[in-house]
Formats: structure tokens, sequence, C-alpha cells
């Protein structure tokens, strides 16, 4: 599959004929499905985390495997214009109902690949901002008004193209509405839709879109799905638990998030609506793939020399040029090669960052080690990393602020432990990223943290690909981060042995898509 940049576009103006739903794929034997892939981010175009990476890279590697794709997105007026994309698929004016009116919006549609399409919902009122979601984090006032008016869209979307929809992929709370509207008489006996199945995929329990119910009637749909197996959570609208009631089937993006949103600790009150989806056998956990061809050492162009597995040397010029970029210098007392610990992340409660930070504050008067953060969020957070980068700029530095794409691949590639000592985490894609690196990850035991990093056993460096703690404490944090730096300088080898283990662990879509493919069919039971 092509790298999907921006420029990537020119000159492919496919008009391949699109596969006829329901036909096998010569390629893979499976059923070929019409999917709608509905998501509020997606890489390049506008991303505020994992969700747009996987957006990008899922339909993507389900598109090779011979289905037909169609991923509708907002357009985001703000980010995408400088992006300057040729719409090869034409643009035109689509009819929305909202409440008792109707918008009328843009669709701008990029045939990007075969069978891979994307569709831009225009409505400059809504999507038109410098964010995607909230401002310093305030969430946006309208936010309900806005993912009401974007869910609707999509349907009115797929009716107006008029090809029989198999599957309508729908991701987060921000789309998890459409669940609704395939099960109302809006649309259950629209042709289109007549044998479409919904699958919700959870990428994160915590964010649920829980809005007064007095907007309720913005949505258009009956009476009858505020109820406490719809969209009713405690007299409220709560956009993610209609999803889970109404979807068809419903994953979570590793398998250990599947089984703990289950308890009170992770489920974020949705655990017992998750039990039921749970014991009607309808929610399962697949773990996410990464792009392993976006995140290539041997192939990245934001790296000063490529590297691999079998050659290393690559990995300290990236190293070089990373600590040259922010001005540190990973050279210590009689010329020591110090070990640089690196984060990006957003900085959420869910990240576990403010401990990170308290650790820091006890680390750097007297460790010698660098340690670098990009991160945005928080403003509290923010204010103390900046304030630790002014305090010791010698041993730390940070960008506030969503860094460019080559900058996180540096971040990558250049550091030698990756830190994220997340409260829960759903999946992560920073921790593959940074093994596919060879950049060992120190993380906490939980969700797709749990599932992909392997603890490093003194006994089996080979089979050890990362720094595991269990409770998220300054104490557990410190000393794992300790236990690291201690590894780095009295048994290196053990740490090169690692990175080629992290290295060659395969994180592709290839398993993962096939499991998504089962959970069509499973659909259709
Ligand atoms: P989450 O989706 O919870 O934020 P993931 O690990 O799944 O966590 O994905 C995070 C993605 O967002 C990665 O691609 C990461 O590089 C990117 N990212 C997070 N924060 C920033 C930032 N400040 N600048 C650039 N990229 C960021
Ligand atoms: C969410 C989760 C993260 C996951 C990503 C992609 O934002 O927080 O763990 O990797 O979605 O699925």
């Amino acid at each position: 599959m092509g790298k999907k940049s921006p420029s990537s576009t020119k000159g492919k103006n496919r008009k391949d004929p699109a596969p006829v739903s329901g036909k096998n794929s010569a390629e893979t034997g499976k059923e070929c499905k019409r999917i709608f892939w509905c998501t509020s981010e997606c890489t390049p175009y506008a991303k505020s985390g994992g969700l747009a990476d996987v957006s990008a890279s899922l339909p993507a590697a389900l598109a090779e495997r011979g289905h037909e794709i169609t991923i509708i997105m907002p357009y985001y007026n703000w980010k995408m214009n400088k992006l300057s994309l040729h719409y090869n698929g034409g643009m035109f004016t689509l009819e929305v109902p909202f409440a008792e009116e109707k918008f009328y919006c843009r669709v701008r549609k990029l045939e990007l690949e075969k069978n891979l399409t994307y569709c831009f919902i225009e409505y400059d009122r809504f999507f038109d901002r410098p964010a995607l979601y909230d401002y310093q984090g305030n969430e946006f006032e309208d936010n309900a008004e806005r993912f009401i008016f974007f869910s609707r869209a999509c349907m009115e979307l797929i009716r107006y193209l008029g090809k029989k929809a198999d599957i309508l992929h729908l991701n987060d709370w921000h789309t998890a509405l459409c669940a609704a509207y395939l099960k109302s008489p809006l649309y259950r006996n629209e042709e289109v839709f007549k044998e479409c199945k919904s699958i919700l995929t959870l990428h994160n329990v915590g964010y649920q879109g829980n809005f007064s119910k007095e907007k309720f009637a913005y949505t258009g749909l009956p009476w009858e799905f505020f109820r406490y197996d719809a969209l009713e959570y405690y007299d409220r609208m709560n956009f993610l638990k209609g999803g889970i009631a109404l979807a068809h089937e419903v994953n979570t993006v590793s398998p250990t998030y599947a089984k703990e949103i289950l308890s009170a600790e992770y489920g974020c009150g949705l655990e017992s609506t998750l039990q039921y989806c749970n014991q009607c056998g309808r929610l399962r956990g697949i773990l996410n793939g990464i792009d392993v061809k976006e995140w290539d050492p041997a192939n990245d162009k934001a790296l000063p020399v490529s590297y691999s597995a079998e050659n290393m040397a690559g990995k300290e010029k990236a190293k070089e040029a990373l600590a040259k970029y922010f001005h540190i210098s990973c050279k210590g007392k009689k010329g020591r090669k110090l070990p640089l610990f690196g984060v990006i992340s957003r900085l959420a409660a869910q990240k576990g960052l403010d401990v990170f930070a308290d650790v820091l504050e006890e680390l750097l008067p007297v460790m010698e080690a660098r340690f670098i953060l990009i991160g945005a969020g928080d403003p509290h957070l923010e204010w103390r990393y900046c304030s630790l980068a002014e305090r010791f700029p010698e041993k730390f530095a940070c960008y506030i602020g969503m860094a460019e794409e080559k900058l996180a691949h540096l971040l990558e590639a250049g550091c030698d432990f990756f830190v994220m000592p997340s409260r829960y985490e759903p999946c992560g894609l920073n921790q593959m990223y940074s093994m596919r690196y060879g950049t060992l990850p120190i993380v906490r035991s939980t969700g797709g943290l749990a599932d992909t990093v392997k603890n490093y056993d003194k006994n089996d460096p080979s089979a050890s690909t990362g720094f595991v703690f269990y409770d998220l404490t300054i104490q557990g944090l410190r000393d794992t981060v300790i236990w690291a730096e201690k590894t780095y300088s009295d048994s290196f080898e053990d740490i090169l042995q690692m990175r080629k283990t992290a290295m060659n662990t395969d994180f592709s879509w290839d398993h993962t898509a096939q499991q998504y493919e089962e959970m069509y069919s499973d659909a259709y039971k």
C-alpha cells in the first residue's frame, strides 16, 4: 500500500471499477465487503492521537485484502486547506437533516488507491477550528451538535452514494450514534442499509460523548432510543453507551483492555453495559497493528541514516540528531555515553505523565541520564514540564505542542528508552513504533502495553523487549527508570539483544486484519 501522504495522490486518479460486494477475493479467498469507515480523525489529514493512525493503516490493510473501503471524516478546513489536495473524485453538496432543519455541507472525494476512497464532510460552522475537540483542555460546547451532525452526514452520504453497504465501521463516541441510526426507522428500510451491520471499535472508553438530554432532539431519532438499553445514561445522552448497546459487534483495540473494561476501575461507568455486551458474545479484543512501511527505520526519510536489526549504526546517528535538535548532549563525565529517555504523548490523565513529572523532580538533580518529552494537553502538566526544562536545561528538554510527524519519527529512533507509564492504555501505538526502531519501552502493565511488551529477563534478554512495572506510583516508575539506566550502563550487551528482538517482532496488520474480517463475518451470524 502506498504512503498516504497528500503528495502521493498526484497522478493517481485511479478509477478502477469498484469490486462487487459479496464476491470472493482471489487473493485471500475471503468474502470482500463494502465497508464504510467512519472516523473523526485520520493521518495525515487530521490527528490528535492513535485513532488517526489506525484510521489510516487498518482500512488500507483491509483494502489491500480486497475489501472496498470508504473512509468518511470531517473536513477540518483550518488545517486541511493548507494541504491543497486534488479531489479527483469530485465535490458535491449533501443535504443533512438536523433537528427540524436541513444543513447543506460539501463532500470532497479523494480516490487515493484502488478500493480506498476518502469522503471529507465540509461544514465550516462545526469543523473549521484549530483543534479537533477542545481548546486548551476545554471541550467545545457544541461537540454534541458537531458529532450528531457528522454521524447523520455519514448516513446520508452512504444513502446518497447508493451502493449497498455491508459494514458500517464506527470508531469511538464520535460516530457511535450511527449504530442507532442504522437500527432506526430513519434508515433501516433503506435499500443500501438493508443488510448492513455495524461494528463499533472502542479505542478509548474514557471518552464517551456524554451530553444533556436536551440535545437528543437534534438526532432526529424517536424517543424510544432514549432508553436504558440504548442512548440513555443516568438521564443524559451517552453516544458511546448507545453504540455499545446497539452495534452488532463491538471490539477493543487489545485483548487485555477488553477484559479490563468489565471492571469498575477501567469501565469508566460503562462496565455494566460492557458486561452485558460481553455476556451476549458481542465484545472482543483485537490488538492494533501499525503501518510497518510508514514506520520503518530501514526506509525513513526523517532519519539521518537508515538502519535495521542487522546494522544498527544509524541508531546512534539518530540519537545525535535528536539531541542536537533539543540542544542537549548525551555525553557525560569522562565521555561516558548517557542513555536518552523519551516521551511523545497527549498530556492527559490516562497517560500517567503527572507521575513521570514527579519522578523527574526526584531524578534530574541526581541522575546523569537525559530526557526528552514532546506533548500537549493539560495546561498544568505543560507548565510543569516547561519548568523542569528551565531548571535542568542540560538534562531535560521538551517540545510543547503537536510535533510534525518527522520529529515524532526521529524521537522514536533516537531514544534508547520510551516511557509510557499509562494509568490505562486501550492499546498504545508508541510502544510498538519504538520497538520497531529498537527503542525499548518502559511501560506500566495495562491494556495493549501488557499485550505487546515483554519484560526484561536477565536470564533471557533475547526474549525481552522492554521494562514493565505494575503500580503507578512514583516509586514504581522511578525504580524502573533506574533499572533501565543501570542495565544500559552495566549490561549493554543485553540492551543490544533486546533491541534486536524488539525490532524483529511483527506488529504488522497481517494477523489482526484477519481478525477484523472474522468479526465482520460474525456480525452476519
Ligand atoms: P493515544 O491515541 O492514546 O494518544 P497512541 O499511542 O495510540 O496513544 O497514539 C499516539 C499517537 O499520537 C502517536 O502516533 C504519537 O506519535 C502521536 N502523538 C501524541 N502526542 C503527540 C504530539 N504532541 N506531537 C506529535 N505526535 C503526537
Ligand atoms: C486511543 C487509545 C490508544 C490506542 C489508540 C488507537 O486513543 O488511547 O491506546 O492505541 O486509540 O486505537
